[in-house]
């Protein structure tokens, strides 16, 4: 399972600052990465809230259950250090993800106290950047199901030719 949150005032998507946002909603966003999501088997667990406590209390509910974060912290990114230690808290990778391309507006908005706790961000592509994360996220899941080894039961074993001492006097194939 995903955890797609989305901080303060990313609820006006489709409205606010369309010049620099867009104009896909937050609606729109939540069902892109629901469905690239679930392409891969994976479920998509979404919340938006203008309240930092909100967040916190949303990924510490899922902290055991989630295998990654998909996060646009809003302006929280800048500030938040209690949504740093709460993704520190999670034991799955987290992308953050930034519509605009916050190097290039305001020096305030350069600063992210949460990337540190992050494995990585995606900035200024846009609301493709959710889709990217999720895309990246989904296949870790499946690198890492793949990677899982088989237990080897000691039954299939039996009957097996390997290491099989060879008749006295044999020739041919245990030469
Ligand atoms: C934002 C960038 C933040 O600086 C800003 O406060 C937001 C949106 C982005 O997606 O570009 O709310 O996170």
């Amino acid at each position: 399972m995903i955890l797609l949150l989305n901080g303060p005032n990313l609820n006006l998507l489709g409205e606010r600052e369309p010049e620099i946002y867009g104009t896909t909603t937050l609606a729109d966003i939540e069902n892109m990465v629901r469905d690239t999501c679930a392409s891969y088997g994976v479920e998509v667990k979404a919340i938006q809230s203008n309240y930092e406590g909100a967040l916190v209390d949303f990924l510490q509910e899922h902290r055991k259950a989630a295998q990654g974060v998909v996060l646009n912290p809003g302006a929280l990114g800048h500030t938040s250090y209690a949504l740093h230690d709460a993704l520190k808290a999670m034991n799955c990778p987290v992308v953050e993800v930034h519509i605009s391309n916050v190097h290039a507006r305001e020096a305030w908005r350069r600063v992210s106290v949460i990337s540190p706790a992050t494995r990585g961000q995606i900035v200024g592509l846009g609301t493709t950047g959710y889709y990217l994360a999720a895309l990246w996220l989904c296949n870790e899941l499946a690198g890492a199901a793949e990677r899982e080894v088989e237990p080897v039961d000691v039954a299939d074993l039996e009957g097996a030719e390997v290491g099989e001492a060879a008749p006295e006097g044999a020739k041919g194939e245990y030469e």
